[in-house]
């Protein structure tokens, strides 16, 4: 049987009375990638800050594999595994690409002295190049870099921390069409290395990336399963209705 790598149980934050996230139960599976999806407000991103530990949880558990991390601080649930892209860019722009990298992996040597003699930092950097496609623009200086291709060097930083779980709030968020499709090819790479959890409003890239989807609704799971499930799910086309709808 595949194990739990986040459980979520009974999940809960109250804003002075107002339940943004009420009750969310969820079990995320190791090398698992899930889609949150929801209507603006649904309280994804809140979710999503009180796994990080942003925002403190005021009902519920959380645990990551065994350990129980409820209500930990930020920077010690970062350690316990669980990394986020934040909008806020860690990029260097005056720094290279590859030196980009190197930096963030200097941060955490500890993930290169675990992965035992032999085995180089400049082997894991061009190994995260490949993954997040900008091998070509390893020597380019990060300024220059598009909106997109710095996106995926922010994920290229997140990756050289090894984190066991990965949160991506609207990776694809300003991308043009092409970008956000190679953004799901960065995706589908990740997929099986990362316990990867994307909240996501384009259908066309969750279609591309997706296996299960937990839809949120007023703070609540409402539905959780395939694209197709989900699509066809009528709790789900009646939450969308009045918002820009699923597709
Ligand atoms: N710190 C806070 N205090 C009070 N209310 C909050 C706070 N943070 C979020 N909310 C409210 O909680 C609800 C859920 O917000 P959240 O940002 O999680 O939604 P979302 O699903 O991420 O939406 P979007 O798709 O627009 O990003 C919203 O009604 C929001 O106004
Ligand atoms: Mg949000």
């Amino acid at each position: 049987m595949a194990q739990a790598a986040l459980t979520i149980d009974g999940l809960s934050v109250d804003f002075e009375g107002f339940k943004a996230v009420n009750g969310v139960s969820m079990i995320v599976e190791d090398g698992e990638l899930r889609v949150l999806l929801g209507a603006n407000g649904a309280g994804k991103t809140t979710l999503m800050d009180l796994i990080s530990g942003k925002t403190k949880s005021t009902g519920g558990r959380v645990f990551v594999h065994d350990t129980e991390i409820t209500n930990w601080e930020e920077h010690k649930i970062a350690r316990a595994g669980i990394g986020r892209k934040f909008q806020i860019p860690s990029v260097f722009k005056e720094l290279t690409v590859r030196r980009n990298l190197e930096v963030a992996s200097c941060k955490n040597p500890g993930v290169f002295a675990n992965l035992g003699f032999g085995f180089s930092a400049k082997a894991k950097i061009d190994e995260v190049l490949e993954l997040i496609g900008l091998t070509e623009e390893a020597g380019q200086v990060a300024a220059y870099l598009s909106h997109g291709q710095t996106q995926w060097l922010e994920l290229g930083l997140l990756i050289t921390q090894d984190p066991k779980i990965i949160l991506l709030d609207e990776p694809t968020a300003g991308m043009t069409q092409a970008e956000t499709h190679k953004t799901s090819l960065i995706v589908n790479n990740l997929k099986g290395r990362h316990t990867i959890i994307v909240v996501e409003h384009d259908m066309a890239f969750v279609r591309e990336i997706a296996e299960r989807i937990t839809v949120l609704h007023l703070g609540q799971v409402l539905a959780e399963g395939s694209v197709a499930e989900i699509e066809n799910d009528p709790k789900v086309r009646a939450a969308y209705l009045g918002s820009k709808g699923i597709t």
